[in-house]
Order: C-alpha cells, then sequence, then structure tokens
C-alpha cells in the first residue's frame, strides 16, 4: 500500500515554528492561538534551484581575497542612501509597506531606470496594467523585462533565459512552489519560496527584491523568520492621503539601519525628496501657538520638522491624549514632567500632538519641541517663528545633551532659524555658528527665555 502523499502540518503565524499537532500556545514565541493547519507535501526535499552544487570548504579568514565591495548605484538617490550606498549584488531586500502606498511604482520605477537588466515578476497585475503604470511615472526604459507567473519553478526557468542583474518580485506572498501544497500566502509558501530566491541570490550574485503585505498590526505578513532570512528590510510608510512618503531601513547588513529617504508621490510616480527639512515645515505668516520646530537627525541626516500641539479643557471626565507620530507614552511622561516642574494643571486638559508630514521620528532630542508646543498652546502665546529646540527632557525637568549637536546646529542655520535652544550639557565649538545659541539646564529656563 503506497504511503499517503498528502500531508498537513500546523505552522505557528507569528513565527513560522511547526507542530504535528493544533497548539494553543506556540512553543516557541509563546503566542497563543497562532496555529493554523497546513498542507505540505512529502516530497519536501525535492527543491526547484537546487544550486550548482558547489561544495564550500574551510578557509582562513586571511585567504579570503577581498575586493572591495561593489555596488549598483541606482538613478534613485534616496533608495542608494536608505540601502547604504546602492545595491549590493546578491543581497535580498524584502519591502514592506501598507497596501496603495507605492511598494510596486517605487520598484518599477528602479527596474525601468536602472542600467542593469532588470526581471520585474509580478502575480498581483497583468502585463497591461504594468505597461500602464510605466507609461504613467514616464521612464526612459533601458533593460526591463516583464514577467507575470507566480509560480517559482516557471519563474526560474525565465530567469535562467533572461538572466538578469536584479530581480522584483510583486509580491512573496502571490508566489508558490509546487512542491508544497498549501495555498499561496501560507507561512511554509511564503518561507520555501523566499529560500529558494535566497539561494539563487547567493550563488549567482543577482540582487532581489521582495515585495511583502504588512498585516493589520503593521508587520510583514508571513513568519519572522522572513526578516531574519533576507540581507535588509525596507518599510515604505507615509500617510495615504499625504503626498510624501518615507523609506526605512529597518535592518541591513550593509549599512545603517536608520537611513531614511523621502518621497513625493505625484501624477508621474515617485519623486524624489532631496531637501526634506523644506517640505516638512508648513508655511506660516503668523506666528500661531502650539507650533515649535526641532531640529532631530533621522540615519545621518539632519532633519528640521514641526511639532503641533492643542490643549484645551477637557469635556469629559478623564482627559484625553492623543498623539500622531509620536509616543503617547512618552507624551504622558512629558507631561507629568511639566506638571511636577511648572505646576502646570494638564489634569483637567485634552492634549493632542500631531508631527507634520506623517513621519514618526525616532529622536528623543525633540523632547524639548514638544514640551515647549504644549506649554505655547496652553498659554496661548507663540514661540517665535525663527526659534527651533534640539534637547531630551529628563524626568526632573533637566534639560538633556543630544549626540550630533553641531549638525542639528547647522542644519537650522542653513534653514534660517537665527536661534536654537540646546542643552547646557552640549560640549562643542560654537565659534563657527553665527546662529544665537541659547543653552539652558532646566525647563523653568526655557520657559523665561521664551514666553
Ligand atoms: P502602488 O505602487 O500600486 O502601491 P502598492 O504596490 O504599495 O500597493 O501605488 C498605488 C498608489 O499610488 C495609487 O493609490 C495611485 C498612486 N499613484 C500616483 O499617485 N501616481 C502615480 O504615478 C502612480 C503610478 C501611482
Ligand atoms: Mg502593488
Amino acid at each position: 500500500m503506497s504511503k499517503k502523499k498528502i500531508q498537513s502540518a500546523f505552522f505557528c503565524q507569528n513565527c513560522g515554528a511547526q507542530s504535528p499537532k493544533w497548539l494553543g500556545k506556540c512553543s516557541q514565541c509563546s503566542e497563543w492561538n497562532t496555529f493554523t493547519e497546513e498542507i505540505i507535501s512529502k516530497e519536501k526535499q525535492l527543491k526547484t534551484f537546487n544550486g550548482y552544487n558547489k561544495v564550500n570548504i574551510p578557509i582562513s579568514i586571511n585567504e579570503i581575497s577581498f575586493s572591495k565591495e561593489k555596488r549598483i548605484k541606482t538613478l534613485d538617490i534616496e533608495l542608494n542612501r536608505v540601502l547604504g550606498g546602492g545595491i549590493v549584488p546578491g543581497s535580498v531586500v524584502l519591502l514592506g509597506g501598507d497596501p496603495g502606498i507605492g511598494k510596486s511604482t517605487l520598484l518599477l520605477q528602479l527596474a525601468l531606470n536602472s542600467d542593469e537588466k532588470t526581471l520585474y515578476v509580478s502575480g498581483e497585475e497583468s502585463e497591461n496594467q504594468i505597461k500602464m503604470r510605466a507609461q504613467r511615472v514616464d521612464n526612459s526604459c533601458k533593460n526591463c523585462f516583464v514577467l507575470t507567473e507566480t509560480s517559482t519553478q516557471n519563474i526560474f526557468q525565465q530567469i535562467e533565459k533572461v538572466n538578469p542583474d536584479i530581480i522584483i518580485i510583486d509580491s512573496i506572498q502571490t508566489l508558490h512552489t509546487s512542491y508544497i501544497e498549501s495555498s499561496p500566502g501560507s507561512v511554509s509558501q511564503i518561507r520555501e519560496c523566499t529560500s529558494e530566491l535566497i539561494k539563487y541570490a547567493k550563488q549567482t550574485g543577482t540582487s532581489v527584491f521582495l515585495i511583502g503585505h504588512i498585516n493589520k498590526d503593521g508587520a510583514i505578513a508571513g513568519p519572522k523568520v522572513l526578516e531574519h532570512m533576507v540581507d535588509t528590510v525596507l518599510q515604505f510608510e507615509g500617510d495615504r492621503n499625504h503626498v510624501y512618503r518615507i523609506l526605512r531601513a529597518v535592518k541591513n547588513r550593509f549599512g545603517s539601519a536608520s537611513e531614511l529617504g523621502v518621497y513625493e508621490m505625484g501624477q508621474g510616480g515617485l519623486r524624489e525628496v532631496n531637501n526634506p527639512s523644506e517640505i516638512l515645515i508648513s508655511d506660516r505668516d503668523e506666528e500661531t501657538s502650539g507650533v515649535a520646530i526641532a531640529s532631530t537627525i533621522e540615519g545621518a541626516r539632519p532633519l528640521m520638522i514641526e511639532i503641533q500641539s492643542l490643549v484645551s479643557s477637557a469635556v469629559y471626565g478623564t482627559p484625553q491624549r492623543s498623539a500622531t507620530g509620536f509616543d503617547v507614552r512618552r507624551l504622558n511622561m512629558l507631561l507629568a514632567v511639566l506638571e511636577k516642574r511648572c505646576g502646570f494643571r494638564l489634569g483637567i486638559k485634552d492634549v493632542f500632538l500631531n508631527i507634520t508630514g506623517g513621519i514618526k521620528p525616532d529622536d528623543a532630542a525633540i523632547d524639548l519641541a514638544v514640551i515647549c508646543s504644549i506649554f505655547s498652546s496652553d498659554q496661548n502665546k507663540p514661540i517665535r517663528m525663527q526659534t527651533c529646540f534640539a534637547a531630551e527632557v529628563g524626568l526632573s525637568g533637566e534639560i538633556r545633551a543630544v549626540n550630533r549637536i553641531e549638525q542639528r546646529i547647522s542644519e537650522a542655520e542653513k534653514l534660517g532659524y537665527n536661534q536654537i535652544i540646546i542643552s547646557k550639557f552640549n560640549k562643542f565649538n560654537a565659534s563657527k555658528f553665527t546662529i544665537e545659541i541659547q543653552k539652558c539646564a532646566k525647563i523653568e529656563e526655557v520657559f523665561q527665555l521664551l514666553f
């Protein structure tokens, strides 16, 4: 009697752990109720891309010849920077982001503009739709091939014919390998298809870009191991109603993981924004209360951002605190500091905070601007338009020093600010700046200076 061919197993949708039986709690990641059944086939050992059967032997690290890593420079300066200076041959990049944010557009533009031979594999759109988009973004297509296919077996066949330098897969969730029975998008399919592509990339030196869908929590759909397997994870974010998009490196084996690229989505596709500070600050004619400008650093780049807040009397018993682009817990902490140090009664006030431009800065140096904007709104006294801030605020109301202060000051100076408020404890050479630098040690001093 022949053995049953089709077998099923249970996979944790969170971490990808496999179990022969259903489990309520995953023994690896301790998540509850994440196991779902997926059909796997017994002939799993048969892989599509089995490599060229090269056997590697251990060699001394001194014997490894090292030539300076070659990078493929794309025309897209923002993408080059986020990747750490261009595309590394043989690297696998995963790009995640909300639906409709522009992932397909970004990578199609890369394919159209690149001098290298690029294969754009789409499992989501037809050739016509891709052509339509390509005409819309209106680029000089040099070396771009398009394939609409979802089976990895067929994709590898075509890849061998075309022999591209860059492969773009839109999206990894639509691919399926015929050696696993479960449906496309399931944990085992995603893992298997990715590992086939990674193997191909590493052995042939082809760069692979994978587009990944994200789930409702904002994480890339599929097993967490996916992010461990690839070299670089990029996140494309921004407000869908806003025209600006931010490309951020979450993980990067070949560069800094805090780099950031800014794009503008327009009629003709995505356009790089070379001076993001200018767009992040809204045009104002008159001074309005509740607005403060912070000089932050994102990745290697200084960025001026605008913080707006609104403090109003609480209508309901519990005051509301809401923040867009800023951590609500940190906001609560700063409010507690204000209450304790400045006798500011916030228990009866609603506080709303907004960081303009739809970005989520990850820099403690915006604390002082947040506190000042809240205080300004509460007192209904505007802060001078030419003043900006760069300091962290501690629990006792002290103004703390932040890193790379010279870069922050020179960005503020470049953009026409004539006063910057920083911590007294920042050590640097102030003689080369013409901007007025105010050093404070306590938030009370800052308020005295401003209001
Ligand atoms: P898309 O790249 O399809 O998003 P994703 O692949 O992340 O789901 O982007 C689609 C959105 O971008 C859509 O809402 C229309 C908009 N768009 C423009 O505004 N201008 C353009 O030139 C293009 C191509 C798209
Ligand atoms: Mg898409």
